[in-house]
């Protein structure tokens, strides 16, 4: 065992007679082999990441690890993503905490690839947080467009902007709401995800402790819930649109006979996709379920049992409305206080020397005093409900000189041609420590002291100051950091 990893606790494990003797004993006639099921849930999850689109190429991520001694294992069906071993820390590694690569269970992945994305499409994520799917849904549509992420969770939607922030993502509005109540004002979409609450019997794998804490009525509860969701996704999905509904739990009452009821309450203004998944070994939608019979056409919903892909548990169903229906009226967009802010973006575009016209594929908003967000040109969110955010923080203007903030360095980055300052690897590892360190002697003649961007094998890291003094003091958020120095 290196520095890098941590032992998988052994005792935590389940073992199979934990599992046959549990709630999930229930589950025995719909598994192929029961046997493997239960070994299955015992065994650590893989970690899996996948690249940023935005920022490298999975062969040049691939490339990064296997200079770290690992050996990234790809994944069928899913191109851009690897596979690690379970105690890998994704986490606290450089490269991930300046957002080249995100860490997303498999199986968690797929939802975002069947749902036809394409630039221009309107997409709502009802329960979003902490937003790999976002992600996923704002990489597909090129970072342009827009996306709304809602999620009931102050905490939970904090931890989703963290994510958009580090990853770079420009095409997402956030509101925190219960999403059953999504207002129709609010307008409706192309695409929906509904990637719903549960009772997250599937991530037994990752979280061994939720066995003794499954509770009988736990299916019940969440199943009314889900539909109430559902109903609503229906609603605000404009006709001809699709919603993805997805779980990550075994249970019938959460998942064909939620989609089962809205099939039949929406009384053929809704159907069933059939869902191809090349490279996943899935099952059918269960259509019996003790004593109640469903329609056959729910075996068209997928099942990942975790022993025939090695993953998690999940349950994806794929629903399209009626293109016949009628749509509602465009909603009211909201307004962005857009104006007003030239002096900064050519004060920052000069000091960087960004391209002539840089700022053009941007929309700017100030969100609050403290400065600029940065959103895709086109993104156009509906006026209600109220937001909580839109696209990234980039440039703290209430400070003296402004500064990019972290994400915004990381975004500007890559096209910067004055003021960047390349670190070896103890200075990246420094840097990411927040420490202060030493430039050398090359540094110190080519750049004047002041501000910086810190960047490393050409990928920018964050802002660092280049005191008269003769040092570099970093400025990478603490928040960001803490574990990333020495991973390679
Ligand atoms: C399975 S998690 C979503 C994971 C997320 N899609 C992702 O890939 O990162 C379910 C989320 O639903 C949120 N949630 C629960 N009830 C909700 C509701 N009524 N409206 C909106 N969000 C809700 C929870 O806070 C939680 O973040």
């Amino acid at each position: 065992m290196n520095q890098r990893t941590a032992r998988v606790s052994a005792a935590s494990l389940l073992r199979p007679d934990q599992i046959a003797a549990s709630w999930l004993a229930r589950y025995r006639d719909l598994v192929d082999d029961w046997d493997a099921f239960a070994e299955a849930l015992g065994r650590p999850l893989p970690v899996t990441l996948w690249a940023n689109p935005g920022r490298i190429s999975v062969a040049a991520l691939t490339e990064l690890l296997v200079e770290q001694g690992l050996s990234p294992q790809p994944i069928q069906g899913l191109p851009n993503a690897l596979n690690l071993p379970p105690e890998f820390r994704a986490g606290q590694q450089w490269w991930y905490c300046v957002g080249l690569a995100h860490a997303q269970e498999a199986v968690s992945q797929l939802p975002v690839t069947l749902m036809d994305l394409k630039p221009g499409q309107r997409v709502l994520d009802m329960c979003a947080a902490p937003g790999g799917k976002t992600a996923q849904i704002a990489f597909a549509l090129d970072n342009r467009g827009t996306v709304v992420a809602n999620d009931i969770s102050y905490a939970r939607l904090k931890a989703l902007q963290g994510n958009l922030d580090r990853l770079g993502v420009l095409n997402v509005t956030t509101t925190q709401s219960d999403a059953s109540n999504w207002p129709s004002a609010g307008g409706q979409f192309d695409r929906i995800l509904l990637d719903a609450p549960c009772s997250a019997e599937g991530t037994l794998r990752r979280h061994p402790s939720l066995l003794q804490r499954l509770d009988p009525s736990d299916a019940e509860r969440f199943g009314s819930r889900q539909r109430a969701l559902l109903r609503k996704a229906v609603q605000r999905c404009r006709p001809g649109g699709l919603i993805l509904y997805s779980t990550c739990t075994f249970a019938p009452e959460e998942n064909e006979l939620v989609v089962a009821d809205i099939l039949a309450e929406c009384d053929g203004r809704l159907r069933l996709r059939a869902i191809d998944i090349p490279g996943f070994d899935t099952a059918p939608g269960v259509t019996q379920w003790q004593g109640r019979v469903l329609p056959p056409e729910l075996a068209r919903c997928r099942r990942f049992w975790p022993h025939r892909n090695d993953t998690g548990g999940f349950f994806i169903a794929l629903l399209e409305k009626d293109a016949g229906l009628s749509p509602e009226p465009e909603p009211e967009l909201a307004t962005l206080d857009g104006d007003g802010h030239d002096e900064w973006l050519e004060g920052l575009r000069s000091k960087y020397g960004l391209p002539e016209g840089y700022w053009c594929r941007y929309r700017v908003h100030r969100q609050t005093r403290r400065g600029l967000h940065l959103m895709a040109a086109d993104h156009a969110p509906p006026a209600v409900p109220p937001a909580a955010g839109h696209g990234l923080f980039f440039h703290r203007t209430n400070v003296h000189p402004p500064k990019p903030t972290t994400s915004g360095a990381l975004l500007i980055g890559p096209e910067v041609t004055r003021f960047r300052l390349e670190l070896s690897r103890k200075q990246r590892d420094a840097y990411l420590r927040r420490e202060t360190f030493a430039p050398t002697r090359e540094q110190r003649a080519v750049h004047p002291p002041g501000q910086v961007i810190a960047s490393y094998r050409g990928y920018a890291l964050g802002i660092a100051i280049l005191h008269r003094s003769g040092v570099i003091e970093s400025q990478f958020p603490s928040r960001w950091s803490g574990q990333a120095a020495g991973t390679d």
